[in-house]
């Protein structure tokens, strides 16, 4: 794809936006860094060093201006925001692991909750930004275990400390919202994704990383929760939400500052069971064991997220069905292990034809 087609996507507004992403070295923002910078955008980076090795961030080898810096310092974030002057902030820097959050809530909340006041606390104290997509999850809802979509006003719950503090997270921001930035000018939105896959995540305790990494030293993994559906989409699916978000935030749009679902449509969720026999199809070094053991904290059975708002009024669709998420996700970790070839790009060009064949507003095909 031409740089020049590439750039005009959502209405050319991030071509030399200084744009700042918080959790930059984590698996969602490293892939959001490469489409921002592919876009002619001014990429900030903020987060702690990664932890795994291998990592995305690393892998790509960005040139982009990566600061490795804490949320939970805000004297720093002053620095920073007064500094390098972002236009917009998408702030996913987050403890994002429900099992460590078990052995670890303080950090959890402190990150996740005060880590994004403080994110709103910079952008207070600075002049330039006018707009902040704030990325939580699907888990922020009181989960009731029905068999029906969570829309965006329904109550915030979350039972283990991650859940919670993402529905913490949303508190706060419609407290923000309200009593500071719609105010000020400055949009706030925040958005709600389902279980993301796709290549480069090598997360702890995470079903795709696990079961990639057991297969490339020929192992097998061990699944917990194999009937727990989950709303499974690409990486790259909430990450036009989020950049829809922010278009219509850096337009001055209000109706967007708001709470938003990005999730899959109903037929992406499936078992933690067939995503794993599914996945094996794709690689045969697939390998796994169902232990029951291993679900020694409550997780979720039933989660599945309702999309009407997405769909309707920032017309956001979901471009990959679940067969073809899996494919591009098992491809990327198979190129990877047995070629050393990192296909980032290449599933880039590809989600966005896609996305263009579907006639999507913010590909400006329509
Ligand atoms: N991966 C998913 O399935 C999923 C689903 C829904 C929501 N989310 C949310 O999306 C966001 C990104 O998730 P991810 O999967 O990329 O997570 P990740 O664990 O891969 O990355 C987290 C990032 O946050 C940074 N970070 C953590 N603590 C920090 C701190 N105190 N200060 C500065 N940076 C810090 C890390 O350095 C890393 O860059 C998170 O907010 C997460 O809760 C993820």
């Amino acid at each position: 794809m031409e740089i020049m087609e590439i750039e005009k996507l959502f209405g050319g507004i991030y071509k030399n936006k200084v744009c700042l992403i918080t959790g930059h070295t984590g698996f969602k923002g490293s892939w959001l860094a490469r489409w921002l910078t592919k876009m002619g955008a001014i990429v900030i980076g903020y987060s702690l060093k990664p932890d795994n090795e291998p990592n995305h961030f690393e892998l790509l080898n960005e040139n982009y201006t990566s600061i490795t810096g804490n949320i939970k310092d805000l004297a720093n974030l002053n620095k920073i925001f007064n500094k390098y002057k972002p236009e917009i902030v998408f702030h996913l820097a987050a403890q994002a692991l429900v099992r460590y959050s078990y052995e670890n809530p303080i950090e959890t909340f402190q990150t996740n909750v005060l880590g994004t006041m403080n994110i709103y606390e910079a952008t207070r104290n600075s002049n330039s930004v006018k707009a902040i997509v704030n990325i939580t999850s699907d888990k922020c809802y009181e989960n009731k275990e029905w068999i029906w979509g969570y829309r965006e006003n329904d109550p915030m719950g979350g039972h283990d400390p991650y859940s919670a503090s993402k529905g913490c997270s949303e508190l706060l921001t419609a407290s923000y919202q309200k009593s500071f930035f719609n105010t000020d000018n400055i949009l706030l939105a925040s958005a709600r994704a389902g279980n993301v896959i796709g290549g480069g995540d090598w997360a702890i305790d995470r079903l795709v990383p696990d079961m990639v990494k057991a297969a490339s030293n020929n192992n097998e993994v061990f699944i917990r929760s194999p009937y727990a559906t989950r709303p499974w989409q690409h990486v790259l699916e909430p990450l036009s939400g989020y950049l829809n978000l922010g278009w219509k935030l850096l337009k001055g749009e209000k109706t967007f500052a708001d709470g938003w679902n990005f999730g899959p449509d109903q037929d992406n969720n499936i078992s933690v069971l067939d995503l794993t026999k599914n996945s094996k199809v794709l690689w045969n070094k697939i390998n796994y064991t169902v232990d029951k053991n291993l679900a020694n904290h409550h997780e979720a059975n039933l989660l599945m997220l309702d999309c009407s708002k997405a769909n309707k009024i920032l017309k956001w669709k979901p471009v990959w069905d679940i067969k073809q998420t899996l494919e591009k996700t098992i491809g990327w970790y198979k190129s990877f292990y047995q070629n050393s070839i990192i296909n980032t790009d290449n599933d880039l060009q590809e989600y966005i034809q896609s996305a263009k064949d579907k006639s999507l507003l913010w590909t400006g095909s329509i």
